[in-house]
């Protein structure tokens, strides 16, 4: 019984981290998730030395069983869990190896061993195994992490492989967490559904949080209070494009067809991100994201120079952008332009302004997002478009206006995406409407003048 009596001393685990261990060895897949700083993460610690110890080693008798902690990202695991294993595990226990991030127990405790892990590219855990897998701060990650990691729970020997979660609200994954754990909304053909359970946690549950933390809580405003003291999840509405599904959306991609009409899509930016997009149009009305050049830190002519050369001899039905760069904005480039529009006709790349009717144009990306098992999804992004395929699916909604996306993500891409479609439901043949975009369209004739052959053999 001296394991036990180091186990209760050492875990210390209060009332709730103990209704948290009572839940994983009758449920599979259990998450512990609510208010900030419930205890959750200290849980998720050390949970699995009790896992390898005393479930692995002493009852099922095997040796070298390795668990994995998961977190979205290194420093996010380094913050919340490896900095900390230095002070709380103790070496008779076993030594952390920091090249590998991995603790080691000592063998005369089994040998079993804590992976820390990161999740920026989980297919790297492709044949990876796991008799337990811990990931802290689920809803920072997709559901396709989560079916994927689901996979590797896996052990010889153990019949009951576990999967853990800690979590707070919110986040782009918000929606697919509580769908399964809360909500208990499965696929179809989930046969793992009473497997599921939702633990409930509270700031109050913690009993080492001092009475200045509860003041900075009680704080906040109502919303993130009733999300992060009480750890109400009705709060976050998470993820704004909760169709995104990589394996639909995103494509290997292949030589566009001749006869398919090419548009291009541009958000400006300079600090932020600037972002352009080639789109094709299929002759089903299936549009194809191609290229994408995503980049901060460029000047105009910089920009332009790269669009023009990424778009080598290629030919476009027309090319739209931000409607704000078509305003005065009192900047005069060297070539005289004094919008950021007259700058890009400047040189050489001629934008027409694309509706900015936001609602509208989100509800246009939902739409042609949208697939269900009859219906395939009519926008595609090739995979080097990999700015956009990692920022889109992170935007969540706007609190203040859910039909919006929370414009303070990075939803340069997203934009771009949007007056692509947008023009292609509004303006097919777009004409010119203001000064501004009639003298674009005369500057464009005159530079199609200029660089048409024929045209130049009349002076010959
Ligand atoms: N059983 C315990 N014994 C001692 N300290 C604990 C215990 N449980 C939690 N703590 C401490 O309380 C603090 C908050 O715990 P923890 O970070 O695990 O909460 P959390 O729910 O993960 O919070 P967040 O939502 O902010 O991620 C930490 O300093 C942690 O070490
Ligand atoms: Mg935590």
């Amino acid at each position: 019984m001296k394991w036990k009596n180091f186990w209760s001393k050492w875990s210390n685990f209060q009332d709730k981290q103990l209704e948290a261990e009572q839940a994983i060895d009758k449920y599979d897949y259990v998450l512990y998730g609510g208010a900030a700083g419930g205890g959750k993460s200290y849980f998720i610690r050390h949970y699995p030395i009790k896992f390898l110890i005393e479930h692995c080693f002493h009852k099922l008798g095997l040796r070298g069983v390795r668990v994995g902690i998961f977190c979205e990202n290194y420093p996010a695991l380094h913050d919340r869990h490896i900095n900390r294993i230095p002070y709380e595990f103790p070496s008779f226990l076993g030594e952390y190896k920091a090249q590998q991030h991995e603790f080691v127990l000592n063998e005369a405790h089994g040998g079993g061993v804590i992976a820390f892990r990161n999740l920026d590219d989980p297919s790297k855990y492709m044949s990876s195994e796991f008799a337990l897998i811990a990931v802290d701060e689920i809803t920072k990650n997709d559901k396709e992490t989560f079916d994927f990691l689901r996979m590797r729970k896996r052990w010889p020997g153990v019949s009951k492989t576990k999967f853990i979660a800690g979590t707070n609200p919110g986040g782009i994954g918000h929606n697919w967490v509580r769908k399964l754990w809360i909500d208990n909304i499965f696929d179809d053909n989930e046969k793992e559904k009473d497997q599921f359970y939702f633990l409930q946690a509270k700031a109050s549950d913690n009993k080492y949080l001092d009475e200045n933390y509860f003041r900075t809580l009680d704080s906040l405003d109502e919303k993130l209070r009733k999300a992060y003291r009480d750890g109400n999840w009705d709060i976050f509405s998470g993820q704004y494009f909760s169709e995104w599904d990589k394996s639909k959306h995103v494509v290997p991609g292949f030589p566009i067809p001749e006869g398919w009409k090419k548009f291009r899509a541009y958000d400006h930016g300079f600090r932020a991100p600037a972002c352009c997009l080639w789109g094709a149009l299929d002759y089903d009305g299936q549009l194809w994201i191609y290229r994408e050049l995503y980049q901060s830190g460029w000047n105009v002519e910089q920009l332009a120079k790269e669009i023009i050369r990424l778009s080598g001899d290629e030919q476009y039905d027309y090319s739209v952008a931000d409607p704000s760069i078509f305003s005065n904005t009192g900047m005069i480039d060297k070539r005289g332009g004094s919008t950021i529009a007259e700058s890009f006709a400047n040189n050489g790349v001629i934008f027409i302004p694309a509706s900015n009717r936001r609602i509208d144009g989100w509800n246009l990306v939902h739409q042609y997002l949208y697939w269900d098992e009859k219906t395939f999804p009519r926008l595609f992004f090739f995979k080097n478009c990999f700015n956009s395929t990692q920022t889109i699916p992170t935007l969540i909604h706007d609190e203040n206006k859910k039909e919006d996306l929370d414009s303070k993500g990075v939803d340069h891409a997203a934009d771009a995406t949007r007056y692509m479609i947008m023009s292609l439901h509004e303006t097919r043949t777009p004409s010119p409407v203001n000064d501004v975009q009639r003298k674009l369209a005369i500057m464009k004739a005159e530079q199609e003048f200029a660089s048409n052959p024929l045209y130049q053999n009349l002076y010959d």
